[in-house]
């Protein structure tokens, strides 16, 4: 069944090549899912050898725990790690067909990394963005094809979460939807089409969330009270854990996009923004145990 305001599939464009603009944790979570699922060639780029380096032994690591669980072969492995490589330059991705980019979360970086891809990419290449929070008809806007921006946001673990919110801008067209469609399915993801508004849905629902519980601590109740009391919430992890996991400086730039566009409703979060200015590591644990996040405590209480 095609999904609700997904174009004809027939219009879908083949994938042989993914470009990744990025070799952070976005990034090389992104690298190998689709070389897992598409079983094609994946080139990161980034700014320097060593984030390449990094990125790159992300998913060679990913792949021997894969492998290590049984649920690959040797021979896929090896296969999966010849797929994802690194490259500075991003003349390697003159063949690919498909782009995406997972740099720093504004939107003047976005469009440069945009113009810099169609410079090297055919008229037909879909660039994809997996931005949190800005518009994609924005970042498509400079561009000299702009029909084939699609947003594509993935959720934090990317091979876990089943989530992908397609973002349709005001001029991506069916072929461009289409193919974003199709390759979501083949990533195995389930596809919604969502607005191309501050934050779409899934981050404009978690940030106030986040937000309201950061504020009870700034009003003074103990992190481990407000962690327990949100617990009949049946949030699949507590909500500092989970703010560590996505990481606050990702939460305070949806949370700043989001004051942007409806001040009234989210009011600007001066706890998060403690939390990023403190940026060192530190261990919070949860009163229940379990799991734990890198955020530092005494920037939060
Ligand atoms: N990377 C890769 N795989 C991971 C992982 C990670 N960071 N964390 C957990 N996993 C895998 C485990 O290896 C395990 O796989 P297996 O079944 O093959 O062994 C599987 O996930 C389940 O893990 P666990 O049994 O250790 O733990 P849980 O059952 O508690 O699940 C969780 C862990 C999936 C992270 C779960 O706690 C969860 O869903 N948390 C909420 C995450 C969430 O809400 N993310 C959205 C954030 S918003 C976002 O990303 C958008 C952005 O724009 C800000």
């Amino acid at each position: 069944k095609r999904p609700a305001g997904a174009p004809d599939k027939a219009l879908a464009r083949p994938v042989t090549k993914v470009g990744v603009v990025g070799a952070g944790l976005m990034a090389s979570q992104l690298g190998l899912l689709f070389a897992r699922r598409l079983g094609v060639p994946v080139v990161l780029t980034d700014l320097d050898q060593e984030r390449l380096d990094k990125g790159v032994a992300y998913v060679h690591a990913e792949v021997d725990k894969l492998l290590g669980k049984g649920r690959i072969s040797a021979d896929e492995a090896a296969k999966l790690k010849g797929l994802v490589t690194g490259s500075l330059t991003k003349d390697a991705f003159a063949d690919a067909d498909f782009v995406i980019e997972a740099v720093f979360e504004e939107m003047g970086v976005k469009q440069q990394v945009f113009a810099e891809v169609e410079a090297v990419v055919s008229p037909e290449c879909v660039l994809a963005t997996n931005t949190s929070s800005l518009s994609v008809s924005e970042m498509a806007a400079k561009l000299r094809h702009p029909e084939r921006v699609v947003g594509f946001h993935f959720f934090n673990p990317v091979a876990v979460l089943p989530l992908l919110e397609i973002v349709r801008g005001e001029r991506t067209d069916d072929a461009t939807l289409a193919t974003a469609f199709a390759t979501g399915k083949a990533l195995k993801k389930s596809c919604v089409l969502v607005k191309d508004a501050p934050a779409f849905v899934v981050n404009r629902v978690l940030l106030r969330m986040l937000a309201e519980i950061v504020q009870t601590v700034e009003e003074g109740t103990p992190i481990d009270v407000a962690e327990r009391a949100a617990a009949p919430l049946g949030l699949p992890m507590p909500p500092f854990v989970l703010m560590g996991l996505v990481g606050p400086a990702i939460a305070l730039h949806v949370n700043e996009t989001l004051h942007e566009a409806f001040p009234d409703r989210f009011p600007l979060s001066g706890k998060l923004a403690k939390l990023v200015a403190a940026g060192k590591s530190g261990v919070y644990r949860p009163a229940s145990g379990g799991q734990q996040s890198t955020l530092d405590p005494e920037a939060v209480e």
